[in-house]
């Protein structure tokens, strides 16, 4: 899988059978939410995931702990693609949500990312637009 590669998928109409998976939920009694076998995830030469395996619960709360720099952000990033348009990112592995893998050539990047969000540091839903 390399994130940079695929085209970004925005098509709504006929949706694959994984995305649509994504978009319903989860399974009755699933025990695993996200499921990230070896994810790697570069910026051009720098690595800054190596071999990242974890399981997230659903019905919990799951925090990531670490210094700043050491990759935290990153790794939310690869849970809903939002690395796709990074320029010169690189991801490889496996991220699975309700065991769909959000990096097949199938899913749907739009679909995953109305089903998965993110509140940043700072807001920024329009940065090259100002407010009047
Ligand atoms: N879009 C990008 N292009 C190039 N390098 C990046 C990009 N995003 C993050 N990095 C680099 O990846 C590394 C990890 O950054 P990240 O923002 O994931 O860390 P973090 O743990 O969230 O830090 P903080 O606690 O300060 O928020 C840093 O060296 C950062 O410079
Ligand atoms: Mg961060």
């Amino acid at each position: 899988m390399t994130a940079e590669s695929q085209a970004p998928a925005t098509q709504h109409g006929a949706a694959p059978l994984a995305a649509d998976a994504v978009a319903r939920g989860a399974a009755p009694g699933a025990s695993i939410t996200f499921d990230v076998q070896h994810l790697h995830v570069w910026f051009g030469a720098h690595q800054v995931l190596t071999d990242i395996c974890l399981q997230i619960p659903p019905q919990a709360v799951t925090a990531i702990i670490g210094p700043s720099g050491c990759g935290k952000s990153t790794f939310l990033r690869t849970l809903n693609r939002m690395h796709d348009l990074a320029p010169g990112a690189r991801v490889e592995g496996r991220v699975a949500l309700f065991d769909q893998d959000l990096y097949s050539p199938q899913m749907v990047a739009t679909l995953v990312r109305r089903r998965v969000g993110m509140v940043f540091q700072k807001s920024n839903p329009f940065p090259t637009m100002t407010v009047a």
